[in-house]
């Protein structure tokens, strides 16, 4: 061969190094001065930078680190800094950074053969004992929310099918099955149906009460139709902290529901099951660990960079058996015989084979931090929250539009004499002003037809000033609007 070897190593290993240095440095210093961080669009130039062609020879590291520093940074913070409020967007933390950079070092590999699979299996035991779950759960970290509720799913699917789902798949069914959730589930459980093949036709979307709750007569009578019609119920899916308004379905009543009708009971808690680590809520989510399985994130109210969620499942056979490999898989055959724990490992429990160590930053993340700090944060946004609905009830000029149940207030401004449709155009110009000052400070939502304003609290660095510096805020817009 006469060319020369290519490696991605560095040439210059201290050059790297010096590099790396420097990245963390910037990295911290952008954290430490978040708060002050302006939000800003990105401009053209940046733009131009950004989308520039793919190059026969690269740019080279340092370069790129440059336009990353230049043309990217500026104009991404704004769900991290602490007045942001909006939809359900994780803040992350340094120390969270930095596991980051330890998983890329040890670059994944497949869960289960090495250390890693001690690891693995001690932060679903760690994440088992915060929810109050049996630790015989089996359990797997997903990428998010998302996909442990398709995960859940799918072992539901499959389990409860009348025939052999894997391999008939939903060609083989005879009666079409169907299942439930309330009309305020969110939408990533009905793509989870979409893609399991069941069609959004089967997901059936039950009322909500005045607690947005899901109305226990509403399901069972909807159950008893589709019977009736001869259709397959098989499942229901419960909510742990809704995304619009931070409600709770009663899981007590949803689990006698699902064993006298036979349903398997799938929990979204992608947040709200973080209720469990408070003194004041944790009530909400009795009976959560009676799912026969639950979709849990990480990346939000825990606070841990993207993405990193967690399913959970009861039936440990019925979990193993719907991922695993149905036909050997004889290039893995190899590694050696697999032990029982292996074969239960991560690689056995969800989509992905390849897996980049996702344990790795819990597993140091609840490690360093321990449960305390978790039980304060948690508390902390639910006292915040309670704090900002406090001052808003304390605020002639505002209107709170659902039950405070837990880390999400839902309001708008309203002003005597205006019309409904006077009062969303208020609140949308609102809305509009302070999202120049910080992209989704705060969110809007429809619920139950109603426009509404809405503040989720999943920020660790959000202070009790920042919640005033709100409330103030809308007022003194709402009157500018008002007068102009
Ligand atoms: C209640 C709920 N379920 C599921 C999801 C989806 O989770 P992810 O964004 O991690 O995929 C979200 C996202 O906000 C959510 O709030």
């Amino acid at each position: 061969m006469n060319y020369k070897e290519e490696s991605l190593d560095p040439e210059n290993w201290d050059e790297m190094r010096a590099l790396g240095h420097r990245i963390v440095d910037d990295v911290m210093t952008y954290l430490e001065h978040i708060r002050e961080a302006d939000t800003n669009y990105p401009t053209k130039e940046a733009i131009q930078k950004i989308t520039s062609s793919l190059p026969d020879e690269g740019y080279g590291e340092e370069e790129t680190y440059e336009v990353f520093l230049e043309n990217i940074l500026p104009y991404t913070p704004y769900h991290i800094k602490p007045r942001f409020w909006g939809v359900v967007a994780g803040t992350g933390s340094p120390y969270g950074v930095l596991t980051e950079m330890l998983r890329g070092a040890i670059n994944g590999g497949v869960e289960a053969i090495v250390a890693d699979a001690y690891v693995n299996r001690q932060a679903l035991d760690w994440i088992k004992e915060l929810l109050d779950f049996p630790q015989d759960f089996s359990g797997v970290f997903t990428y998010g929310g998302s996909e442990a509720n398709f995960t859940g799913l799918a072992v539901a699917r499959n389990t409860k099918a009348d025939h052999d789902m894997k391999g008939k798949g939903m060609q083989g069914q005879e009666r079409k099955m169907v299942l439930y959730c309330s009309d305020e589930t969110h939408v990533c459980l009905e793509r989870s149906v979409e893609l399991l093949g069941l069609g959004n036709e089967a997901l059936r979307w039950i009322p909500t009460d005045d607690d947005y709750m899901i109305k226990i007569p509403s399901l069972r009578k909807a159950i008893e139709e589709d019977r009736m019609h001869g259709y397959h119920p098989f499942c229901v899916i419960g909510n742990a902290g809704t995304v619009n308004t931070g409600a709770f379905d009663d899981f007590r009543e949803l689990r006698r529901l699902a064993d006298r009708e036979d349903l398997w009971l799938h929990i979204d808690g992608a947040f709200g099951s973080w209720v469990k680590l408070s003194e004041t809520h944790r009530h909400l989510a009795d009976g959560l660990e009676s799912a026969d399985s639950l979709a849990v994130d990480l990346h939000k109210w825990m606070y841990m960079p993207y993405g990193i969620g967690c399913a959970l499942v009861r039936d440990r056979l019925a979990h193993y058996s719907t991922f695993a490999y149905r036909h050997d898989a004889e290039y893995i055959k190899s590694g050696g015989e697999l032990s029982v724990e292996a074969l239960s490992g991560a690689y056995n429990l969800a989509l992905p084979l390849s897996r980049g160590f996702p344990s790795l930053k819990p597993y140091m993340l609840l490690r360093a931090y321990g449960k305390d700090k978790y039980r304060r944060l948690i508390q902390q946004n639910l006292d915040q929250i309670q704090y900002l609905a406090d001052r808003l009830v304390g605020e002639p000029c505002f209107e709170i539009l659902a039950p405070v149940q837990s880390n999400i207030v839902c309001f708008r401004y309203v002003e005597e004499g205006l019309s409904e449709a006077e009062l969303e155009e208020l609140n949308r110009g609102i809305l509009a002003e302070l999202y120049e000052i910080n992209f989704w400070m705060i969110s809007d939502t429809v619920s139950k037809g109603v426009y509404m304003l809405r503040a989720c609290c999943v920020n660790h660095r959000s202070r009790w000033e920042d919640f005033d510096y709100l409330v103030d805020k809308m007022k003194e817009t709402a009157i500018r609007l008002m007068m102009s």
